[in-house]
């Protein structure tokens, strides 16, 4: 007989660990079917965790390279030991994911180990063992979009997963796609070293961002190093020996010409993935993009059958997934999970880094709202002098009239954190002359934020 579960979730990525740990904690019978080795999914082996051990490495390596001498710190050669690097990389990834494994343990979550296929709609089947349950959580992610005539290798021409287990710094990388993968990534060896060439297909980075942040991104950027070459796509990649040669066209059309790589990064986005698990058997639909298709409670066509995360519409980010597992595992237990769509935030990992959170500029101006903007500037600010990091502004966005908050955008340093403060107010209805009546204290980077809802009413103090 098949064991039977309360739930079982497939794919132990931040959705799905996370919706059976809440699950578990409200006393149902959870298991998780995972294929990799290591519990946490993308985020936890190969996303967010391992991109943010370089990131920190290769900034920490910038710094000491040339950000101390204004401090009157000497030091001696700096150099950088790439198999140190990738192997502290490997414990800070280990420790995580062996956290999760702790966690399991800790909430009676049993582990089915292997890829699992549905063999009817209330059952799957994990490493030739059936198994049964109430609930089936589809918590499967994302992968790498293919591009025609660049072929993966994980050797020269890489998805992230390659890019983050170079052995060596790369002379020349081409990254194509001027998104969040690439830029973060993209800085991770350009602050080592590597000339990087960005290829994007439209002409603006990022395009998801406001388009006043996005444009002082790139600006940052290209102060950095970076080299862009917007409005173009790559039609094929040639590999002979140690380089890659690619060639890339002008979006709208145009003269071909060609560029020479030691490693190319393809980086154009993500999709649902939802292969090996046999969605037929169970009669599962999918989107016109291969998306599992759900209702606003996370239920498919099949009843009992639910899914969450980067295999379902919405941004494809680990916070996003975590909420929608916490939200569906409590509607499982009988409860009234819900998530607010309109306050996710999202943070590029950058120096500085890149916050947002509610509508941009372009959005409001779309759905035709009339808005206020406030904008405040790091250099303005007394700490982000201490600290050397002026660059960058904080900008929020709130309806005229009302007041009422609509969106902020943060590119300065700590923007990630800073951005939580503004992502409550969201969250709570609140005005921006809420955040600006709030006591920051000084000297911090916070002031930036209070000094930008200042503005918003045309009264910031140090500017
Ligand atoms: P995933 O984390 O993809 O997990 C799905 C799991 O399901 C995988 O472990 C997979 O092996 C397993 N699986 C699939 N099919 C089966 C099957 N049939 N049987 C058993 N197991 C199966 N997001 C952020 O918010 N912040 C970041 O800083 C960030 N950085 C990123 C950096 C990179 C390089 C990448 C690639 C992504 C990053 N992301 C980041 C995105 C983030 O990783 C994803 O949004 C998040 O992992 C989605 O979680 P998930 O649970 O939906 O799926
Ligand atoms: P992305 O969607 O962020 O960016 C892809 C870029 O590639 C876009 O600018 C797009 O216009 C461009 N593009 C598409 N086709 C192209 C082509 N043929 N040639 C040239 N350019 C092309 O996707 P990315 O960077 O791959 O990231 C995937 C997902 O992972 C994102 O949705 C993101 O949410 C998530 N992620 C999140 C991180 C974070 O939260 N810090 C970090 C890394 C990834």
């Amino acid at each position: 007989m098949a064991e039977n579960f309360d739930v079982i979730v497939i794919g132990a990525g931040p959705g799905g660990y996370v919706c059976a740990i809440r699950a578990a904690q409200l006393g149902l019978k959870v298991a998780v079917a995972e294929k990799r080795e290591t519990l946490g999914g993308t985020c936890l082996n190969v996303g967010c965790i391992p991109s943010k051990a370089l990131l920190v490495s290769s900034e920490d390596f910038d710094h000491a390279k040339h950000g101390l001498q204004d401090h009157g710190i000497s030091v001696g050669e700096v150099k950088i030991d790439i198999a140190r690097m990738q192997a502290r990389k490997a414990e800070v990834v280990g420790a995580n994911t062996k956290g999760i494994e702790f966690l399991f343990k800790k909430n009676k979550i049993t582990w089915l180990k292997g890829e699992a296929k549905f063999t009817a709609p209330g059952a799957v089947e994990v490493a030739g063992k059936g198994y049964t349950a109430k609930h089936i959580v589809i918590a499967t992610g994302s992968g790498s979009v293919p591009l025609k005539g660049v072929e993966v290798d994980e050797k020269r021409i890489v998805t992230s997963t390659g890019a983050l287990e170079l052995d060596k710094v790369p002379g020349h990388l081409v990254v194509i796609g001027g998104g969040v993968i690439g830029l973060e990534l993209g800085s991770v060896w350009r602050r080592l070293g590597a000339e990087v060439t960005v290829v994007e297909f439209l002409d603006r980075i990022t395009p998801g961002l406001d388009g006043e942040i996005s444009k002082t991104f790139q600006q940052v950027l290209t102060k950095q190093g970076f080299q862009f070459k917007l409005g173009h796509k790559v039609t094929s990649a040639k590999t002979e020996g140690e380089q890659v040669t690619l060639t890339i066209e002008p979006a709208k059309g145009g003269a071909a010409e060609q560029i020479k790589a030691d490693i190319v990064l393809l980086a154009i986005g993500r999709y649902a993935y939802t292969e090996g698990l046999n969605l037929a058997a169970a009669g599962v639909e999918t989107d016109e993009r291969g998306r599992v298709k759900t209702d606003g409670h996370y239920a498919t066509n099949v009843p009992g059958i639910y899914a969450i995360g980067d295999v379902i519409a919405g941004p494809m980010l680990a916070h996003k997934a975590e909420e929608e597992g916490v939200a569906l595992a409590e509607r499982l237990a009988g409860q009234a999970g819900h998530v607010n769509y309109g306050a996710i935030p999202s943070v590029v990992y950058t120096s500085p880094e890149v916050a947002s959170v509610g509508a941009t500029e372009e959005e409001l101006k779309a759905a035709g709202v009339q808005y206020v903007v406030g904008k405040f500037p790091f250099m303005a600010n007394g700490r982000a002098r201490a600290l050397g990091a002026t660059e960058g502004f904080a900008k929020i966005l709130s309806e005229k009239g009302t007041d009422k908050l609509l969106g902020a955008h943060i590119i300065g340093a700590d923007a990630g954190t800073l951005i939580a403060e503004l992502t409550t107010a969201l969250e709570f209805g609140a005005s921006a002359e809420d955040v600006a009546r709030v006591c920051h204290a000084h000297p911090t980077l916070s002031e930036v934020v209070k000094e930008a809802a200042l503005a918003a009413d045309g009264r910031a103090l140090h500017i």
